[in-house]
């Protein structure tokens, strides 16, 4: 993929732009914000670590729109993010706000672009920019599930003191406090966490990653995380640049699958040069299944409160 576009210039977007550049993910990151002088800043700043990591890509900041023509995918970061005690979904009427503006510029600048949304509640917005492009599902989709799998992983490692390396884990459902992390799915090296791990540290890690956004924002107070949302992102725009047909969990548009339509949550979805080329359907238990339907239930709240709001 030759450009990638980022719209947003705040933690979240400098972190993507600083992998993306590190790792040559594609030949140019533009970095766009309203914010005068500031997406300038940060380009400037990550093509100084250029002799460190020793890239080539070039990476620009622009406070105009339209220096988003010709990207390939056009990542959507900018919002206001949550402040300690807030869900992701009281953040919902600011951020619908910024981010029409914004899906109207994509329209007009990069129509051939795929959509990663990353702005919370990053379900719900991810369903409104697939409602408001009306572009194929395969170019609109959602970072969430990377970066909670990658929580759960991280928490797993920890319990049993294995590598990450080794750790494989998949959280499904809405990005909030209802997501589904699936342990039955996670394994260190194909052997089931089960074998290492009793009932009550799996139901522990599990909240854990329920909560992991929000221990961040606890700890930190006055940022949310940016660091594995970054590197989240980063890893999706990777699969899709190098065509690598992976299998992630994203925010996608279901149409039938999990018996569900008209909403955006996380499923298992194939990532490949088209964006997200097919959502894979898992036969969950009934307990699964209910816990889906549950986080479900929260996403679908959401879409009603918008669709109340601008009808
Ligand atoms: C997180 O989970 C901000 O939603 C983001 O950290």
């Amino acid at each position: 993929m030759k450009k990638v576009a980022i719209v947003g210039a705040g933690r979240v977007g400098e972190t993507t732009a600083q992998f993306l550049a590190e790792q040559e993910i594609c030949q140019e990151v533009v970095l766009i914000d309203i914010r005068e002088d500031a997406p300038q800043g940060v380009a400037l700043d990550i093509l100084q670590t250029s002799p460190f990591f020793r890239f080539d890509t070039r990476v620009v900041g622009s406070n105009d729109p339209a220096a988003m023509a010709g990207a390939g995918l056009v990542v959507i970061t900018a919002g206001v993010p949550r402040k300690p005690g807030m869900s992701r979904s009281d953040v919902l009427e600011t951020n619908v706000a910024i981010i029409d503006g914004i899906l109207d510029d994509v329209m007009r600048h990069a129509p051939d672009a795929r959509i990663l949304m990353v702005t919370n509640p990053v379900d719900v917005l991810t369903w409104r920019a697939w409602q408001r492009t009306g572009w194929p599902r395969e170019r609109v989709f959602g970072q969430a599930g990377v970066l909670d799998a990658s929580r759960m992983a991280t928490f797993i490692a920890m319990a049993t003191g294995f590598s990450t390396r080794d750790i494989t884990t998949i959280v499904l459902g809405g990005h909030g406090d209802s997501m589904v992390p699936l342990p039955r799915f996670c394994t260190v090296n194909g052997v089931p966490v089960s074998h290492f791990l009793d009932q009550s540290q799996i139901r522990d890690i599990i909240q854990r990653t329920r909560d992991g956004g929000a221990e961040i924002l606890a700890l930190r107070k006055n940022s949310s995380a940016y660091d594995a949302p970054g590197a989240s992102v980063a890893a999706m725009v990777d699969a899709i640049a190098h065509d690598r047909r992976r299998l992630l969990p994203c925010v996608a548009i279901l149409d039938g699958e999990y018996g569900l339509t008209d909403i955006a949550m996380g499923v298992p979805c194939v990532l490949d040069h088209r964006g997200v080329s097919r959502v894979v359907e898992l036969e969950l238990t009934e307990e699964e299944r209910g816990w889906f339907a549950e986080s479900a239930a929260a996403v679908a709240a959401d879409i009603g409160r918008l669709k109340a709001g601008s009808g």
